[in-house]
């Protein structure tokens, strides 16, 4: 997979210009969604690269993230004459780049696109490393393919129009970067003032968190080994946030990603020494920014029915990736049904449902 460049805008107009510049192309098109649409491509006016552009809009939200919605994609390009030479700039949070980055990949086999995420999650997770796709029969990012984009620049300004959930969901796999890299970067995580944010630090931060997934998706794009390193919290998370779905009160995914890693920071301490304080630390942290997900002692083994078929398993055996310490990771590794009700047992307790 070739590398793809990931730019800390200074200067958005600029970083565009060069990154259209790099890419060489009959026609331009820009994927929106209806928010995107409205909030963020107007601050893209006036770029002379953009010029002759045709922008798609489609519906917000993961409940659009849908073959139906990726073929209205496909169908507008056929129609406007898109070829293997055109280039998609996909402009939205990890829904539009997701999918936009599908649809480019699938496009006659492959045109090239350029990633311009507005959202904290999409900055330093869903639009670099190259995984696209979409929702299928109702399943998260069933179908899909790993095809980066050329270039994701990365506009830290669009963060100040964010409301604190998405904010939040995005520091989730910030909190996660720095759990798998190193003790200075949690600790300036767990220190950041969420209430007054400095936006200078942050871009700061931003930067530092997307170089942790950089260097992991550079060792091993298609995930056969490190990558996984960046499920940590994953396993437990996306069987709160099935579990919340099934029950009609959605979560956002980053919230599902904290609660996740407060269970998967037990499992860590007892099966791999994690050090209490660390995990105390990070969990206070979690307890005082996402409040907690609320499931009684009945719903433990839809939990563990919902993990056993997560598609990170193999075989049926629930994989998890935990910690030896900050940084020192351990990959693959499973838990009984006995320990991971314990694991529940304790999330319960230390959030207080
Ligand atoms: N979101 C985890 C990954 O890109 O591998």
């Amino acid at each position: 997979m070739s590398k793809q460049e990931v730019i800390i805008c200074e200067e958005l107009v600029g970083n565009l210009t060069q990154a259209i510049e790099k890419c060489p192309h009959d026609k331009l098109f820009i994927l929106t969604d209806e928010h995107t649409h409205r909030l963020c491509l107007p601050q893209l006016n006036n770029i002379p690269a953009l010029e002759g552009a045709e922008e798609i809009t489609i519906g917000a939200e993961d409940v659009h993230k849908t073959l139906e919605t990726l073929a209205s994609v496909w169908t507008f390009l056929s129609q406007h004459g898109a070829s293997r030479h055109s280039l998609l700039i996909n402009l939205g949070g990890g829904m539009v780049t997701d999918l936009g980055g599908f649809a480019a990949a699938t496009f006659k086999r492959g045109i090239a696109y350029i990633n311009i995420p507005t959202t904290l999650l999409a900055m330093v997770d869903a639009s670099v490393g190259g995984k696209t796709g979409i929702n299928f029969n109702g399943l998260k990012n069933e179908i899909g393919a790993f095809a980066p984009a050329v270039s994701v620049l990365l506009e830290t300004e669009f963060l100040r129009s964010l409301d604190a959930h998405n904010f939040f969901s995005g520091y989730a796999e910030m909190l996660k970067h720095g759990l798998i890299s190193t003790p200075e970067h949690l600790n300036e995580l767990l220190a950041f003032d969420t209430d007054r944010i400095d936006y200078a630090l942050l871009k700061a931060m931003v930067g530092r968190s997307v170089q942790v997934k950089e260097n992991i998706v550079e060792q091993d794009p298609h995930e056969h080994g490190i990558r996984k390193a960046l499920n940590l919290g994953h396993t437990v998370g996306h069987a709160f946030e099935s579990l919340a779905l099934a029950e009609d009160r959605p979560v956002l995914h980053g919230y599902a990603v904290a609660w996740g890693i407060v269970c998967e920071l037990y499992l860590s301490h007892i099966k791999a020494d994690f050090p209490k304080d660390r995990m105390r630390q990070t969990i206070q942290f979690i307890k005082e920014n996402y409040g907690s997900f609320s499931f009684s002692c009945k719903q433990y083994d839809q939990l563990y029915e919902l993990m056993k078929h997560d598609k990170k398993n193999t075989a049926g055996v629930i994989n998890f990736t935990l910690l030896k310490n900050v940084g020192d990771i351990c990959l693959n590794q499973t838990a009984n049904k006995d320990t991971i009700f314990e694991m529940f047992d304790f999330y319960r307790e230390c959030m207080g449902v």
